[in-house]
């Protein structure tokens, strides 16, 4: 039997009592893959590794290690959210591991793309496995693995493009959710009582906010892209564009412009705004904003992102465009 092939007769799991049965059956078969050993997963936030993480909580509690790498190009609120949900509400075991500054040092100067990536894939790597070396008998690494991961990528998740974890650190797979299809995964983190911005959120690449602080990322400039960019959800989701429109977010070029504020000349940068729709990110229409409420964001920025005196939107369609703009 090829183990990577979804079984022809699995149903689709579109209701929340078939995802009941689906997290009975998980719970199961995790515990006898498992049994008293422990698991390890590196816990972004994601959905796919939070519902891992939510699954495995149930199927084996403490036995279950999760590490939360906050490498500083999350969005804002993200890291607090995952100690929240995981830590506080779902009592699990837990590991914080604050490496912006390690990050942010190495990728100081950095302004080729894909030299960026790279820098944050395999520093990433190195961090995770600096954490599971520090802990004993670790037999299972936990993985969000979904079908289209394997349909696409040889199962392997395209922004662990990077190589994976030293070879002595040979840890067997678990990965409970790898024939779901990702909208089967959000009914299934539904019912399992994870939070629904968690659940429906849009897409997020794997390096972050680290693509959208274009060039080479400074602070200050990360800051305007993470501020920019909680300003733009916080307004989407009250005025109901959240789960509507397939991907939005802000960007930050690395050149400034002039304006004025308080009768002073100012030389600051722009924020850009990119909110399109997809299906599957090969191709991608913009999001028609009603004016008056890009007008809103666009003052909302002004006024309270430091650094920025110009605000701009993206009308361009992919192709020609990419999604991001690096
Ligand atoms: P582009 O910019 O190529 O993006 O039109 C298509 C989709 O892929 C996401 N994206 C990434 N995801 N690692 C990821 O995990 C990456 O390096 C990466 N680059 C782009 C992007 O957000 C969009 O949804």
């Amino acid at each position: 039997m090829d183990n990577n092939k979804r079984p022809e007769s699995m149903a689709r799991i579109n209701t929340a009592e078939l995802a009941e049965k689906f997290i009975d059956e998980q719970i199961t078969a995790l515990r006898n893959q498992i049994g008293d050993n422990k698991v390890l997963l590196a816990l972004s936030g994601g959905v796919d590794s939070s519902v891992v993480a939510a699954l495995l909580i149930k199927a084996i509690g403490k036995n279950l290690v999760c590490v939360h790498v906050n490498h500083g190009l999350l969005r804002k609120g993200e890291p607090e959210q995952v100690i929240e949900v995981f830590r506080n509400q779902m009592d699990a075991n837990l590991i914080y591991v604050d490496a912006v500054d390690r990050f942010l040092d190495k990728l100081a100067g950095v302004s080729d793309p894909e030299t960026k990536r790279k820098i944050i894939g395999k520093e990433f790597i190195d961090v995770f496995a600096e954490e599971a070396k520090k802990l004993n008998g670790i037999k299972f690494l936990g993985q969000g693995t979904i079908y289209p991961d394997i349909l696409e990528s040889d199962g392997v998740k395209a922004h662990h493009n990077v190589g994976g974890l030293p070879p002595e650190l040979n840890f067997e797979l678990v990965e409970p959710v790898k024939f779901l299809y990702k909208d089967e995964v959000r009914t299934v983190g539904k019912a399992l009582g994870l939070p629904d911005n968690m659940v429906y959120r849009q897409p997020f690449p794997g390096p972050g906010l680290g693509v959208r602080c274009v060039g080479a990322i400074t602070r200050d400039r990360l800051e305007a892209v993470r501020g920019s960019d909680a300003i733009l959800r916080e307004e989407f989701a009250k005025n109901g564009l959240q789960g509507k429109v397939w991907q939005y977010f802000t960007i930050v070029p690395d050149f400034k412009s002039t304006g004025i504020k308080d009768n002073k000349r100012t030389y600051d940068w722009p924020v850009v705004i990119r909110a399109v729709n997809s299906v599957d990110a090969t191709a991608a229409s913009i999001e028609e904003i009603p004016y008056a409420l890009l007008n809103h964001i666009v003052n909302r920025i002004l006024n309270e992102v430091k650094g920025v005196n110009r605000v701009l939107y993206d009308l361009s369609p992919k192709p020609v465009a990419t999604i991001e703009w690096e």
